[in-house]
């Protein structure tokens, strides 16, 4: 099949968080079985990689009796994956994906993502290359469902269209006036209920198939609680809409090949897995204390993922584990700036405390190899990526039940336990968790081995999921 993913996000080039290595990881993978994929990116001031080469069309791209932007497509290569570049100023003038400031997403966005959907359309239809499935990711691909389904049907008539939502909470809402520009007619735009003007709507009720990264986080968006005022729209797709777990590309997680990470270890050669942490201890300037449990977090700080509940307060329950646990923590990440400082204060009151603010790949590596559990108390976790790491480093992942989380990660009260898993994300919800993992480690190290070794044999590569994905693209090809 002829496979189209367009995505604001795609690893190397352009990454934020887990939705650009999905995207690409996926790619990878539905190439090796033998389908023709290419990426579609918005061409960023700095993702442009050098061996991009300009393709030599001139483009132009209009809509309505007034808007007509031109524009430009480079192509280049990164292995076996294909990815083409729609260049406008509205994303080659700004740095940054959504905003210079990654917290701060700039005000036009619903307009500059609405611009590459056209002229992603736009640069479909003159090639010779149609696509039998556009995959669209999130919500700044929204609107390419319904242009294909309501306004361009006839230059793709065999075109089906998936959405994939990868976290609810983006939406991409815009305004009844900003319709027009968007080239949205006034007809759909009116009969929207307000909860519903945004592009990921669009996307929901106009795409063939709708996906989510779990099956977990698939039923919990249909209830209220997790639904971000979407719940009644996804409802009312169910038959059409399913939840598929991410896989790991295990090429670049795996300690076993791994070339960010000091020491290189396996299931046959765990203990080697101390020397990644003494190195762990050693940059992050822990105290020398190896015959302590040694607890990574690797995170956005966003309220998503659960910071809030671990660290506001007078009396927060990273400060009481921190007080009464015999353990050791340590946090890397970027985010929310209340968040940011506090964890600051904390790192300065509290010696067996390390907090890096800032990311990089070869850290978030060497705390996945060198910590004995991964902490994720995510409010909602679409699928979560980092505790798939996690278990693949003998890492023990301690997570919240929900969405990837709850599919991933099965609970030291079970037979075939690959972590702790716990329900909720309070200040005794988080403290419990946190203490059973370290009373673990102290006292049943027989135990706490089996489980790594259980959770290290765990295979969340591509290959089935891939084939899901597959298989939703089958049965929604259009037939003519
Ligand atoms: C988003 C979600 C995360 C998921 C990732 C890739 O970042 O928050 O849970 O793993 O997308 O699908």
């Amino acid at each position: 099949m002829k496979i189209a993913m367009a995505s604001s996000e795609a690893a190397p080039y352009a990454k934020s968080g887990g939705l650009a290595d999905m995207v690409s990881s996926l790619s990878r993978s539905l190439i090796e079985r033998g389908h023709d994929v290419r990426i579609f990116l918005p061409a960023y001031r700095d993702s442009l990689p050098p061996d991009a080469q300009e393709l030599p069309v001139r483009l132009k791209v209009r809509w309505g009796d007034s808007f007509q932007e031109k524009f430009s497509v480079f192509r280049a290569a990164s292995g076996s994956l294909e990815c083409y570049f729609i260049s406008h100023p509205l994303f080659s003038g700004r740095g940054g994906i959504y905003g210079e400031h990654a917290y701060a997403p700039d005000p036009d966005n619903h307009y500059r993502f609405s611009l590459f959907s056209h002229m992603l359309l736009e640069f479909l239809s003159r090639t010779s290359w149609i696509p039998d499935v556009i995959h669209c990711h999130d919500w700044t691909t929204g609107l390419i469902p319904y242009l294909v389904s309501m306004k361009q049907r006839s230059l793709f008539p065999e075109t089906a269209s998936v959405m994939t939502i990868h976290n609810l909470a983006f939406q991409g809402g815009f305004s009844r006036l900003d319709t027009y520009g968007m080239g949205i007619d006034p007809e759909t735009a009116h009969g929207l209920p307000p909860e519903h003007q945004n592009l990921l709507a669009l996307g929901i009720i106009h795409a063939d198939w709708v996906t989510t990264v779990s099956p977990t986080y698939a039923l919990e968006v249909q209830r209220p609680e997790y639904g971000f005022g979407l719940d009644a729209l996804l409802r009312s797709r169910k038959e059409c809409f399913s939840g598929i777990i991410n896989g790991v590309d295990y090429r670049v997680w795996d300690p076993q090949t791994d070339s960010l990470i000091p020491q290189r270890y396996g299931p046959d050669s765990l203990e080697a897995k101390q020397l990644n942490k003494q190195e762990l201890i050693s940059r992050c300037s822990l105290s020398d204390r190896e015959d302590l449990p040694l607890i990574g977090m690797v995170s956005r700080l966003a309220e998503q993922k659960g910071f809030m509940e671990l660290v506001n307060g007078t009396h927060s329950p990273l400060e009481e584990m921190l007080k009464v646990l015999p353990m050791q923590a340590v946090i890397v990440g970027t985010g929310d700036a209340r968040m940011e400082k506090r964890l600051r204060e904390l790192d300065g009151q509290y010696p067996q405390l390390s907090v890096v603010i800032g990311f990089s790949d070869g850290l978030a590596h060497l705390v996945e190899a060198g910590s004995d559990f991964f902490l994720m108390p995510s409010r909602y976790e679409p699928c979560g990526l980092n505790q798939l790491y996690s278990l693949r480093y003998g890492t023990l992942p301690i997570v919240r039940r929900t969405g990837g989380l709850a599919d991933t990660v099965i609970d030291m009260d079970s037979e075939s336990a690959t972590g702790i898993v716990f329900d909720e994300l309070t200040p005794e919800g988080l403290f419990e968790a946190v203490s059973r993992a370290v009373h673990l480690w102290h006292e049943d190290r027989t135990m706490y081995t089996t489980m790594q070794l259980r959770a290290m044999a765990q295979d969340f590569s591509w290959n089935s999921s891939a084939e899901t994905y597959e298989a939703v693209y089958t049965g929604i090809r259009r037939n003519i």
